[in-house]
């Protein structure tokens, strides 16, 4: 093994990716394939998991690497049997990314629709988080398997965005819960980590950024521009590296309740 490798290769570890097929999860799991891991894709629908595999379809040795399999993350027994499921197949996990999560557009306070709120706090905080973080835990306590698991925080986590309450509302929760959880299960050598991604252009927020007709910035899109001292966008293939980083027990055994922003800068904009 060469230098780079004995920091950050992932060979024969065995990684989870809820989300896993979604536009964030899938950089994040291909990072991990790429890093050598087994990995296993977890997706609500059949038909996202199908897109995701067929990236590998002229790369048979890492589709050798990934399992996927249908779940749904906010239900214990389903996150029990495709982690039983992923040990089958592989081996059992020591890295778990919380993929799932995301935003449902935005709206004055007065106009918040409660059942609405409650769904996206599902979303992101049940499904999100506690749900696969419970079952992973208690499995890597039981077993005394060091694990290391990477959450999903956003700006959000730091500054509340105009708009998106339930939204605000769970990324700093997750932001807390990545701290506390930590915390909590630093006596097993169990890591917890977030990686909280600036403004990338996806296919949800495209058109809120990008003006459809002129390819120019929205108003929305100069705003965060303007904000950012890297003056553009994110690439999600710029979420990579700090995957496999916060995933490597060699690269960042030491490190633990820490939420990475990789965000041009943005939290640091001053004037
Ligand atoms: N996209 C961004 O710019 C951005 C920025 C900051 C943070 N994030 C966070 O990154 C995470 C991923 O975001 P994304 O943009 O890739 O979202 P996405 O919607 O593209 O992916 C999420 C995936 O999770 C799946 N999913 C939803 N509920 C599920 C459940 N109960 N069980 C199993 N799978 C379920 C969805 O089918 C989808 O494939 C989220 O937590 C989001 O808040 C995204």
């Amino acid at each position: 093994m060469n230098y780079l490798e004995e920091i950050f290769s992932l060979e024969g570890q065995t990684a989870v990716v809820s989300g896993g097929a979604g536009a964030i999860g899938t950089i994040m799991s291909d990072a991990l394939l790429q890093a050598g891991a087994n990995v296993a894709v977890w997706s609500r629908t059949k038909s996202s998991l199908n897109i995701f595999a067929q990236r590998y379809s002229d790369r048979p040795e890492l589709l050798d690497k990934l399992l996927t399999t249908e779940v749904n993350t906010s239900d214990e027994r389903s996150v029990e049997r495709a982690f039983d499921e992923a040990v089958s197949h592989f081996a059992m996990p020591e890295i778990l990314i919380n993929g799932v999560g995301g935003n449902r557009g935005k709206k004055p306070f007065v106009d918040i629709e409660v059942e609405e709120f409650k769904d996206i706090l599902d979303l992101n905080l049940i499904a999100g988080l506690v749900v696969p973080t419970k079952i992973f835990c208690r499995r890597w306590i039981d077993e005394t398997v060091k694990g290391s698991i990477i959450n999903l925080t956003s700006m959000t986590s730091y500054n509340p965005l105009s708009g998106v309450w339930a939204y605000n509302a769970a990324k700093s929760a997750t932001l807390n819960l990545t701290m506390a959880t930590a915390n909590e299960f630093a006596e097993y050598g169990i890591r917890v980590n977030a990686i909280a991604p600036g403004f990338f252009l996806g296919k949800q927020n495209k058109a809120l950024l990008i003006d459809e007709k002129t390819g120019e910035y929205t108003e929305r899109g100069k705003a965060v521009i303007d904000r950012t001292p890297f003056k553009r966008f994110g690439e999600v293939s710029e979420l990579a590296g700090a995957t496999v980083f916060l995933a490597s027990k060699e690269a960042s055994g030491f490190i633990t309740g820490v939420s990475l922003p990789i965000d041009g800068g943005y939290l640091v904009h001053n004037i």
